[in-house]
């Protein structure tokens, strides 16, 4: 038995990563950034996104809003919920990172559980933690949304940071730190990460 299904039998096909990999000249991981609100995580996905193309290697995005419009869009922010969009979106990133491609993903991902379920769907080392440590009182200065003003207002409940919790992670293979309001630009920060993956032979 698998979850709720019974007789079903995995298959297998001569066409594997490591081909996939080898047309595409470069090795599928997943980069999965986490921090609040507000913290910059889509940007940086983006910056990524567009250096990474530019050096000829293939990368797709799956942002938490982004995703909630479509696949997660019978998800509440409740933590059940919270829980249940961060495994399909673990589980999607899996499929991009074995199809070859690097795959970045950027959601709050407040609950460590659950990013460590993501970290463990992974060969060791294809997934990689990115921390936006971001303090609360940056994120709420920037509020881009007009979210936390919300929030504090009681108008949206169980918001991240305010009534609903944050784990930073302790293990985060980056953290990309912005202690004043006078941060590094997402393309500095998305540098950071590309020197990393170049360091540990994501991209020759
Ligand atoms: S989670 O916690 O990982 O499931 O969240 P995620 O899928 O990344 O979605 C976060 C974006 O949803 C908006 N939003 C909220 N965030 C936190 N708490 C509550 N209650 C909430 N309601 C709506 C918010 O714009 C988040 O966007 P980002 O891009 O993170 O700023």
């Amino acid at each position: 038995t698998i979850g709720n299904s019974t007789n079903i039998k995995w298959h297998g096909c001569p066409v594997e990563k490591t081909d996939r990999q080898k047309l595409l000249q470069q090795r599928g991981c997943v980069i999965w950034i986490t921090g609040l609100s507000g913290s910059g995580k889509s940007s940086v996905a983006c910056a990524l996104s567009q250096m990474l193309y530019q050096r000829g290697k293939l990368s797709y995005i799956l942002d938490g809003d982004n995703v909630r419009h479509g696949l997660n869009r019978d998800l509440s922010f409740k933590a059940e919920d919270r829980v249940e969009n961060i495994r399909r979106v673990g589980e999607v990133a899996k499929l991009f990172a074995d199809s070859g491609f690097i795959c970045i993903a950027c959601l709050i991902s407040p609950y460590k559980r659950d990013r460590a379920a993501c970290r463990a769907m992974l060969p060791t080392g294809d997934f990689i933690e990115v921390f936006m440590d971001v303090p609360l009182r940056v994120c709420e200065g920037r509020d881009p949304k007009g979210l936390y003003k919300l929030a504090r207002a009681g108008k949206i409940k169980g918001f991240t940071g305010i009534d609903d919790p944050y784990e930073s992670p302790l293990d985060a293979e980056i953290v990309l730190q912005c202690n004043t309001g006078d941060c590094s630009t997402p393309r500095d920060m998305a540098e950071k990460v590309v020197s990393y993956l170049e360091e540990k032979g994501y991209l020759q």
